[in-house]
């Protein structure tokens, strides 16, 4: 990844435009907490990042001015939340550059945004003997829906291989472009090893074919700039929980005229025009696609947290994390018996390893004990774990408040976990 230094200094950063980690982390409340009477290490972003005082404040002050429900009241409440809500839309077009609100969607997070794809694009699309590309890295968000999509249509769902450090083998991605794709669907970035995937040269080898692309950002939204017009992207997923925002809210991202032509996926209030006993009328974009009372307050605390993510610089905050990922690299690799998973040229802040002879369960309790919140599993991408004939990894990941005291703690603690299995 790109990042450039220096940067313009603001509150956050250093003399030389750094990200200075510290005063981000007074930001976050959770991390002044202790576990097991020792300071929290909190090294598992990936899986769910923590909330700063702007996004908590944000989403109270709305909860204790203004609820309501939004697009349905005349009142005062209900127009301010609507005023809000859909505020929060337009700072997400704004963060990934979208053409217009008219394409971005709220749903409840990555797994969400994939599924509405998968049903409403994959049910008018897909046809007997077609077939939807995916690869090897996916975690299950983006290979179950398409399993589904595909075994309802007929059609078959095709994985791309990977290459032992873990990169997609573009060749035989390339190769796997045929006439019967329909679809692609790839991860921005693994979760489960950390790989950016050349996402732009993936996209034009599509489109080349008039393949349309659905990205899966989960892993990619808070570690780097995403420009969905810049990638020429089709779809783009991402959820609020892993860029600082609450739980249960998310996006989809959706190119105008492909979402214009899908049919809704969830019927209900919201998502209509009218609705007479015989037949309704749809709303147009993007409430088209929302169905029921949507997730108010997760909306305005994703749009706080955007906005909070800007104002630390996301190039600042690129950077910091591939200083952390360098780091961590140089010293997880003095470790006797620690193995690197994915060691592929472009990483994101994410590294998994494992310990000859000890289960990462065992290293991730151990770890526990020492304070120090790391995942252990199969990280929802069974796939990959398969590749390597391994049943699970232990995976370290970082955000914008990570620092390199994080990961000297986790070194601390690998010696505990080699001490206690000598
Ligand atoms: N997909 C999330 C992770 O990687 C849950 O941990």
């Amino acid at each position: 990844m790109s990042a450039t230094l220096p940067l313009p200094a603001t509150g956050y950063a250093d003399a030389n435009g750094r990200l200075c980690a510290e005063r981000v982390r007074a930001d976050f409340p959770i991390l002044g907490r202790e576990v097991h009477g020792r300071p929290l290490v909190y090294l598992d972003s990936a899986a769910s990042s923590q909330q700063p005082r702007a996004v908590l404040d944000a989403v109270e002050r709305y909860v204790t001015t203004t609820h309501a429900n939004v697009h349905r009241g005349v009142h005062v409440l209900s127009q301010d939340a609507t005023a809000a809500f859909e505020g929060a839309r337009e700072t997400v077009r704004r963060f990934i550059n979208a053409r217009s609100t008219r394409e971005i969607i709220f749903t409840h997070g990555t797994t969400e945004a994939i599924n509405l794809v998968a049903q409403a694009w994959g049910g008018a699309q897909l046809r007997s003997g077609d077939e939807v590309l995916i690869t090897h890295l996916e975690h299950h968000a983006n290979i179950v829906p398409w399993q589904m999509a595909c075994a309802r249509a007929g059609a078959t769902l095709v994985a791309a291989p990977l290459t032992p450090n873990g990169e997609l083998d573009v060749e035989a991605f390339a190769a796997l472009l045929v006439p019967r794709t329909r679809l692609v669907a790839l991860a921005h970035v693994s979760n489960a090893l950390g790989t950016v995937l050349p996402v732009a040269d993936l996209i034009a080898l599509a489109h080349a074919r008039g393949v349309p692309v659905l990205l899966d950002g989960a892993q990619a939204i808070a570690h780097q700039r995403v420009d969905v017009q810049q990638l020429d992207c089709d779809f783009y997923a991402f959820s609020g929980h892993k860029i600082y925002a609450p739980t249960g809210i998310g996006v989809l991202y959706g190119r105008e005229s492909l979402l214009a032509a899908m049919p809704p996926w969830q019927g209900g209030g919201d998502m209509i025009l009218s609705v007479a006993i015989e037949r309704s009328t749809f709303n147009e974009l993007p409430w088209k696609f929302e169905a029921g009372t949507p997730n108010i307050s997760g909306a305005i605390g994703l749009g706080a947290a955007l906005d909070y993510v800007d104002t630390l610089g996301r190039e600042r905050v690129a950077a910091h994390e591939q200083m952390l990922l360098q780091i961590a690299t140089a010293r997880l690799r003095e470790v006797p018996g620690l193995t690197l998973i994915g060691t592929a040229r472009d990483k994101a802040g994410v590294i998994s390893f494992t310990l000859a002879g000890i289960h990462p369960h065992d290293v991730g309790t151990i770890l526990d004990r020492e304070g120090i919140a790391i995942r252990t599993g199969h990280h929802c991408a069974m796939p990959v774990m398969t590749y390597y004939g391994l049943p699970a990894t232990v995976r370290a990941s970082f955000g914008c408040y990570s620092t390199a005291a994080d990961i000297e703690a986790l070194l601390a603690g690998l010696q505990r976990v080699r001490e206690v299995f000598a």
